[in-house]
């Protein structure tokens, strides 16, 4: 199983990538990390969460539960704190992780993500801003994010982009269009309703979990209509 590109921008929706992250790496999976500095701002906002990209560590993206602002939005994921959908669902969380985390600056393009003789699975952009989405539409690749997708793209390999704004102007659909056009997968974080969710963490699982199917990561995070 090749590694797996999961970057992070500045996009509302933190959550997903938080908990993408945990089921990847639940599941032995070994995946390349690019934050932007606008995703470390959101990443406080809304879960927060402290993440320094100079000296990174993935306590600071998956703390432990005692490390864990008391009104920290994270504590959503935890298992004691929802119910679990039916019982084959949602379990991951109990498990420990085992896959590996490496992590690269998102203003290095020295490293190997950088390069299409690198070979990756996919590259899963969760959540992307709007301006990161133009961006990798314009075919301007000034940070290590944008470089990754460029590649993935050129290399023909799954490009996964997880947009989050609404309402969604012309030229956001256009640059939509245009990643779909090139080969990308748009995403969006819509947490479908037919699966009956009773919490948020129904909804966060929901969008993990057709991201997962993007990956052709199997799992059992949502249940599937007509199951
Ligand atoms: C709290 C917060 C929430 C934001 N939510 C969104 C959003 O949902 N969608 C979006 O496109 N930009 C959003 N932005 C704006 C982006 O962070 C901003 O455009 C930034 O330049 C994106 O940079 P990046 O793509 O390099 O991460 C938000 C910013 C903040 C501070």
């Amino acid at each position: 199983m090749r590694d797996l590109v999961v970057a992070m921008t500045g996009a509302s929706g933190a959550i997903y990538a938080v908990r993408l992250l945990e089921v990847l790496l639940t599941i032995g999976r070994t995946v390349h990390l690019v934050i932007s500095p606008a995703a470390t701002v959101v990443l406080d906002r809304e879960l927060a969460l402290k993440i320094d990209l100079q000296k990174f560590s993935l306590s600071q993206l998956l703390p432990n539960e005692n490390d864990l602002a008391s009104d920290s939005a994270l504590r959503l994921l935890r298992p004691a704190q929802h119910q679990p959908l039916d019982p084959g669902g949602s379990a991951v969380l109990s498990e420990i992780p085992h896959g590996r985390v490496i992590y690269h600056h998102y203003q290095d393009f020295s490293v190997s993500i950088a390069s299409g003789s690198f070979l990756t699975e996919g590259m899963v952009i969760c959540p992307c801003s709007m301006g990161t989405l133009a961006s990798i539409a314009g075919g301007h690749s000034e940070n290590l994010i944008h470089r990754a997708a460029d590649v993935h793209l050129k290399e023909r390999r799954k490009l996964i982009v997880v947009p989050r704004e609404t309402p969604l102007g012309s030229i956001q659909l256009d640059n939509m269009k245009r990643l779909s056009d090139a080969g990308g997968v748009i995403l969006p974080a819509m947490p479908g309703f037919y699966h009956n969710p009773t919490s948020i963490h129904h909804l966060i699982d929901f969008v993990v979990g057709r991201i997962c199917d993007q990956l052709g990561v199997e799992h059992n995070l949502f249940r599937r209509w007509g199951t």
